[in-house]
């Protein structure tokens, strides 16, 4: 019996570049950005280099680089100064994720814009939906994901990601938006989002840290693929056009699981602690940043995600050059 010679496809660069069968594109990503209440800031987040919490005065330095990448898009977090139990400012008409759309929109047509909807930028317990005593109540909580979703479309929004995962959330949105006469704006749900160590970096430049507890009753157990699927499939139901899981390097089982499951368009979050990892570890010297996330994004794009949202965006279209 002859052996198989898979080394004459890769004899050279010419032959391997054709057998490629997965390619980064900068249409693929997305690009998260923190905006921050006030004037002439651009604060650094220490635990994510590279990474800045702009005003909306501010913002013009990093969306001349979106745009000259012409990556997908970009997903908003606004950090209000004044914070309540309600999350007031998440649904206020000059809230700052809202004046950072219009700012967007006004300035940058060409470029997509979503936003991450959840409380817990706004709340003053930190935590993803309305608060008794130390539970974190569901029903409570959807009419206000739906009177920030219908805020953010009405300041310009594009798209809706709604990341609180409260059960029901999804339909209700869809719901509010159609009743508002946004029946074209999209849902991008996560809807498997894990209760991860990996978005610790994230609350310190969002500042949404839980003020009590943690997100366990609501976020998913990371032992869980089955309840994965069927969080997917719940939002499928439910009329999202686009299902998210994340964070993304721990979970490509269940993206993999749910490409091959649904004829759904997939997003996959590659997350603050992911990106922190890869810089802390590149700051050390200890290993080749560039090689490093192409591998990683390659990856997430081999195992089914059609959209990567990515502190390493702009980078990434750099090195694809
Ligand atoms: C808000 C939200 C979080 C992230 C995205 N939206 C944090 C959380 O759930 O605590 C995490 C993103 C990241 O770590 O980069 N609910
Ligand atoms: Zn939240």
């Amino acid at each position: 019996m002859s052996i198989q010679r898979f080394r004459r496809l890769r004899r050279d660069g010419r032959i391997r570049s054709m057998m490629q069968e997965t390619r980064l594109h900068p249409k693929d990503f997305i690009y998260p950005i923190f905006v921050i209440e006030g004037e002439n800031i651009k604060n650094p987040v220490s635990s994510m280099p590279g990474v800045y919490q702009y005003s909306v005065d501010c913002l013009k330095e990093i969306l001349d680089q979106v745009k000259e990448a012409a990556i997908g898009g970009v997903m908003l977090f606004g950090i209000p100064k004044e914070k309540d139990p309600q999350g007031s400012q998440a649904y206020a008409e000059d809230g700052i994720t809202q004046r950072a759309v219009r700012f967007i929109k006004e300035n940058y047509p060409e470029i997509y814009v979503v936003v991450d909807i959840c409380l817990c930028e706004y709340t003053s317990h930190g935590h993803c939906g309305m608060v008794c005593g130390d539970e974190i109540l569901n029903d409570e909580t959807l009419p206000y994901l739906v009177k920030m979703s219908v805020s953010l479309a009405a300041a310009g929004a594009d798209m809706v990601a709604p990341s609180d995962m409260m059960d029901g959330r999804v339909a209700a949105i869809r719901a509010g938006l159609d009743e508002a006469g946004f029946e074209q704006i999209p849902i991008m749900a996560y809807s498997a989002k894990f209760a991860s160590a990996y978005y610790g970096p994230f609350r310190d430049a969002a500042h949404s840290a839980p003020g009590f507890g943690d997100r366990k009753s609501y976020q998913m157990d990371f032992a869980n693929g089955q309840e994965a699927l069927r969080e997917i499939a719940a939002d499928i139901e439910e009329g999202a056009d686009i299902v998210m899981v994340k964070p993304a390097l721990s979970y490509l089982d269940v993206l993999k699981e749910a490409a091959l499951r649904y004829a759904m368009p997939l997003a996959v979050y590659n997350v603050s602690g992911e990106y922190a990892m890869v810089k802390a570890a590149t700051a050390n010297g200890w290993i080749d940043e560039r090689r490093i996330v192409m591998e990683n994004l390659t990856a997430m794009k081999r195992a089914g995600a059609k959209i990567i949202i990515t502190y390493h965006a702009l980078d990434a279209v750099e090195w694809l050059g």
